[in-house]
């Protein structure tokens, strides 16, 4: 019932134990910044010392931000190339001795907000997307998650999507809510052209000031914000890990 929660992100890696049947955060939440070269020594170091904060020796759902197959990530866009290839679920068991799920960050967002959030006994097609310093997306259909979409890979005007419009590129750019919320536009609409959600969950980084942008972006399908916040990595891997081991 007890899963310590762990969101691998492009600034920070956060942890907190979570009672996978409430959702709720046991303690609370802790943080410790990305390492700069954040390869895997580096990386399940800060995990380590994570697990010793909260003197953890249970299970554990880890976020990270690429494709992950049967533990093993596959891609690195935002986080030390050295990681393709290596299996991530057996590299932190060996180094902490606790069984490890490891999941794409995005569908670990989206099942959180499926089952405890903005998507919340949705029937339909939905669609979470985190802008943060990638484009991150999870499409379910009637509750079940296809893994590991990259929708943040679409090409929109030569570019691929997630080198326009993420969160990232909102604050480097300087783009004002207006000119960013327009390339979001783009990409939602693109988004709806192939696979007519019937909801879109607006998450990551900038879900925290969707008063500032929510009411530009416009698509058939309803769009909402996401509900739990910076939390919603932690949780559903949390949640997943769950699933995983039975707890
Ligand atoms: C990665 C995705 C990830 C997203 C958000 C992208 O660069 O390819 O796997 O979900 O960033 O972190």
């Amino acid at each position: 019932m007890k899963i310590l929660g762990i969101d691998i992100g492009g600034s920070g890696i956060k942890g907190a134990p979570v009672n996978i049947k409430t959702a709720e955060l046991i303690e609370e939440r802790h943080r410790i910044a990305t390492p700069e070269v954040s390869t895997p020594d580096a990386v399940v170091e800060v995990i380590q010392e994570l697990i010793q904060h909260f003197d953890w020796d249970g299970p554990i759902g880890c976020t990270f931000p690429a494709v992950i197959k049967q533990g093993i990530v596959k891609t690195a866009a935002n986080i030390d190339n050295s990681w393709i290839g290596i299996n991530g679920e057996e590299l932190i068991h060996a180094e902490t001795g606790c069984k490890t799920l490891l999941i794409n960050d995005a569908d670990a967002a989206g099942i959180a907000e499926m089952e405890f959030g903005a998507g919340k006994n949705n029937k339909g097609v939905v669609i979470m997307h985190t802008f943060g310093t990638g484009i991150g997306s999870a499409i379910f259909v009637n509750g079940q998650l296809i893994p590991n979409t990259e929708f943040g890979r679409l090409e929109i005007r030569c570019k691929e999507a997630e080198q326009r419009a993420s969160g990232r590129n909102r604050t480097d750019e300087g783009l004002k809510w207006k000119a960013w919320t327009w390339r979001v536009n783009e990409f939602l609409d693109r988004m709806e052209t192939l696979f007519w959600p019937d909801l879109f969950i607006i998450g990551g980084g900038v879900s925290r000031k969707h008063d500032q942008f929510l009411h530009l972006l416009k698509a058939k399908a309803d769009i909402v914000p996401a509900q739990m916040l910076n939390q919603a990595g932690i949780i559903g891997a949390a949640v997943a890990a769950g699933k995983k081991f039975n707890s």
